[in-house]
């Protein structure tokens, strides 16, 4: 018999390349997604992810495996951390009720070292839950995934590409370790397939200071640019400005702490095998084409619609 997997978040970035891998492994996938189902994802069955304990529970009954990869990028409206620490522990106790064999959690680096930054203090909560909810479980911590439909390296490609100058918060020197979307997907799938409970770091091959970072993909998008070191509290203003230009958070400040204090590269040997540099080579003409709004993706209108359907892509 097919085995079952739930998995939040199918129609949208990592969880979408996971539900991919696991359809392609002979999976039965069913999604708790609030988006439509795109054109070609018709093997997936989808029910809201709805925040109620009985909802979660009868979705998650059956299931082999629950794969967690809810959460927030930044508080907005009544969301908060906190909030998402606890629909987090909402969902590993349904899945522990509705009696799912395994779950896999979808983590960040560094988890628990982002001392007083809230995505990471929320993320090391979640983690310690599961560890004590007695379920059989893997965490898998990514560092920075870059693939097709992704916010943030699309975003850094979006500045280059509309501007001589890019202004480095803080110099640059910080390191980060990215790792692609196929990379990180078949590494959560193998802690799916696993039985054991294990952590592990989902991070590619090279490390790069942030600086060679947007260097590399100005050259990805094929544009020649002056990339400087500007004090950060004077480019989280800037583009706390330009945020509000284009109705959307850029980047927070706790964000840029996180890079600041290297929480983006891993501890771990590497596991992931393709190269970010080839792959962003290879996808830079599609890059920063378009600025892609977080708030309106998960926060406003576009919340409801696939991320990977091109036609409806409202970004
Ligand atoms: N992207 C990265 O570079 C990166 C790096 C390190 C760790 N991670 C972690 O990897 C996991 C997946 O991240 P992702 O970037 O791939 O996220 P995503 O696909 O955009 O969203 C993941 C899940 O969270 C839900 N979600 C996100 N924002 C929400 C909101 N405001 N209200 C309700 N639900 C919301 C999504 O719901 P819908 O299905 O309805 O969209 C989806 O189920 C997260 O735990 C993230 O912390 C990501």
């Amino acid at each position: 018999m097919k085995k079952r997997a739930v998995i939040t978040g199918a129609f949208s970035y990592t969880g979408s390349a996971v539900a991919r891998q696991l359809v392609n492994r002979g999976w039965t996938v069913h999604t708790l997604t609030n988006r439509e189902r795109p054109a070609g994802a018709e093997r997936i069955s989808t029910s809201p992810l709805r925040f109620d304990e009985a909802h979660l529970k009868n979705e998650l009954e059956g299931a082999d495996v629950f794969i967690n990869t809810y959460w927030i990028r930044l508080p907005w409206g009544e969301q908060t951390f906190d909030t998402a620490v606890e629909r987090s522990k909402m969902l590993f106790r349904a899945a522990k009720m509705a009696g799912v064999s395994r779950v896999v959690h979808v983590s960040v680096s560094n988890a628990s070292a982002g001392r007083n930054l809230g995505y990471y203090d929320g993320k090391a909560a979640v983690e310690e839950a599961l560890r004590r909810s007695g379920l059989s479980h893997a965490i898998v911590r990514p560092t920075l995934i870059v693939g097709p439909n992704d916010v943030l390296t699309n975003n850094i490609a979006w500045f280059l590409r509309h501007f001589p100058i890019f202004p480095i918060p803080g110099g640059g020197d910080y390191r980060l370790q990215p790792i692609t979307l196929e990379d990180t997907a078949r590494i959560i799938v193998s802690a799916i397939e696993d039985s054991s409970d294990v952590e592990v770091d989902a991070a590619g091959k090279t490390v790069f200071t942030f600086k060679e970072y947007v260097r590399l993909l100005a050259r990805a998008c094929g544009v020649r640019r002056v990339v400087i070191g500007v004090p950060a509290t004077l480019v989280l203003l800037a583009l706390r400005g330009i945020g509000g230009i284009l109705g959307d958070v850029t980047l927070t400040k706790e964000e840029f702490l996180g890079l600041d204090q290297e929480l983006l590269i891993s501890h771990e040997s590497p596991r992931g095998e393709e190269s970010v540099e080839n792959w962003l080579m290879k996808n830079g003409e599609s890059l920063g084409r378009r600025y892609r709004k977080e708030i309106h993706r998960h926060f406003g209108e576009g919340s409801t619609m696939a991320v990977l359907n091109p036609g409806t892509d409202p970004e």
